[in-house]
């Protein structure tokens, strides 16, 4: 009920009086993960930097008091985060003591995640089978497979990045995710090309022949959590970007009102579609609103 007083309230505080205030939260808590995965450049950090408990603690009270009622725990790997006797859990619980409406965590899922707490996981599954696996390794989709079905969470969905490797398991990864029986919803993304990715960033027509593709599962009932109107925008990258709705985190504790991919001039090759639903959601695209209050169910 609070979440559902809050939204029109931060819509008009946002879009009616102008003040750029997030509505979530994404903190980045380690870059310690345990995949080397072709598309992120992440793994390829140097050194390892984990956030303590008492640094996270503060990010969260920030974006409290910034506006953000949603949090998304981000990695490198998420379900590895340790401090002490604390784990992943206690920061789920003190997000929830400080008042967040609801917790994200995205995980490839490598590691056993049963009674994780959070309201949402996101499981990364970049393609069927040996498709996901050329891009995070040997024997990674069938223990993602295992840990999903025995985690018994009753909220799990699969985030799909397309890149030039994996586009032609867009069909089967839909399919696969529509009939899991632990698999709520699928989020189809595109390749950011990092430094160092490039290589990996879909031409412009077959990304377009696969968001008419995902339009038309959609049409058709599949659960894709993308919404048209934002999938539409995700065809040219030219529309006015709210990305300032999450503030970002970094793991060297920046804090930032935009994404990281902006200061690096990768907007118009950006392939997270976020950046779409949010600009429909500020132009009160009806299908993007509806997708938008299902997703934070
Ligand atoms: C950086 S990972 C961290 C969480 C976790 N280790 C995982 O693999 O899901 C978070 C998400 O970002 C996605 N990602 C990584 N590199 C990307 C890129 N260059 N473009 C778009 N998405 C990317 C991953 O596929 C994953 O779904």
């Amino acid at each position: 009920m609070k979440a559902f007083l809050y939204l029109p309230f931060w819509f008009i505080k946002t879009r009616i009086f102008g003040k750029k205030s997030p509505l979530q939260t994404v903190i980045f808590i380690s870059d310690r993960c345990n995949l080397q995965c072709k598309h992120c450049c992440v793994y390829a950090q140097k050194t390892v930097t984990t956030k303590s408990y008492q640094q996270i603690a503060a990010e969260l009270r920030y974006s409290y008091q910034q506006g953000a009622r949603f949090v998304d725990f981000e990695g490198g790997e998420p379900t590895m985060w340790r401090d002490g006797e604390q784990d992943l859990n206690s920061l789920i619980a003190l997000a929830k003591e400080i008042g967040f409406f609801s917790t994200t965590i995205t995980t490839n899922a490598v590691m056993p995640f049963a009674g994780n707490h959070a309201d949402a996981i996101w499981v990364s599954i970049d393609g069927f089978g040996a498709c996901h696996d050329q891009i995070r390794g040997e024997g990674v989709f069938e223990r993602a497979i295992k840990n999903i079905e025995q985690s018994g969470h009753p909220n799990m969905s699969i985030n799909m990045v397309v890149n030039a490797l994996n586009y032609m398991s867009v069909d089967e990864t839909i399919e696969f995710a529509k009939n899991h029986p632990n698999i709520q919803k699928i989020s189809i993304n595109f390749h950011t090309p990092y430094a160092g990715t490039e290589h990996l960033m879909l031409d412009w027509d077959k990304r377009l022949e696969v968001i008419d593709k995902v339009i038309a599962y959609k049409r058709k009932g599949y659960p894709i959590m993308n919404s048209v109107s934002g999938l539409k925008l995700m065809k040219h990258n030219r529309f006015k970007k709210y990305c300032w709705v999450s503030n970002f985190i970094l793991v060297d504790g920046t804090k930032s009102a935009d994404c990281g991919g902006s200061a690096l001039g990768l907007c118009d090759r950006c392939g997270f579609c976020m950046a779409g639903e949010m600009n429909s959601v500020m132009n009160m695209k009806p299908d993007t609103i509806l997708a938008g209050l299902s997703l934070r169910r």
